[in-house]
């Protein structure tokens, strides 16, 4: 059983690309707003077909709610929290991160197929948890 639990490990992380969420920085909720990055949330291009989004979670919205770039991208995310426990999903892909009080959510996605990807908070946060909502829009060049 260890040797098939290993094996849906290697499997998972490099067959399908799944990678755990690193801690890189932490950022008290009530500095967000004076933090690089966080103070202007969105999405910069670093170069051609690379880019980087700042995303702040609070109940009830994220910011920005709706970014849109080139198919073939590489997205690296960073999320913080200004208050509670948020999440962020984004549909028909593998992201799926917690975003938790004083720490920045960091991880890289590649959108190899243009298309609109909704993003979902999915940790209950308050009476409209469910609008916390927004989306990637994936175009063709
Ligand atoms: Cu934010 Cu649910």
């Amino acid at each position: 059983m260890l040797v098939v639990f290993a094996g849906a490990v290697v499997i998972a992380v490099f067959g399908l690309g799944i990678q755990l969420p690193g801690v890189v920085e932490q950022v008290a909720p009530g500095e967000v707003d004076s933090t690089p990055g966080f103070d202007n949330p969105g999405l910069r291009m670093i170069y051609p077909g690379r880019y980087e989004v700042y995303i702040v979670a609070q109940t009830w919205q994220f910011t920005p709610n709706e970014i849109t770039v080139p198919v073939g991208s590489e997205v690296t995310f960073f999320l913080a929290s200004k208050d509670v426990i948020h999440g962020f999903k984004i549909v028909d892909t593998n992201v799926n991160v917690m975003v938790i009080p004083g720490q920045i959510s960091e991880f890289t996605h590649t959108f190899r197929k243009p298309g609109v990807y909704p993003f979902v908070c999915h940790e209950y946060c308050g009476a409209a948890h469910h609008t916390m909502a927004g989306i990637v829009n994936v175009v063709e060049e």
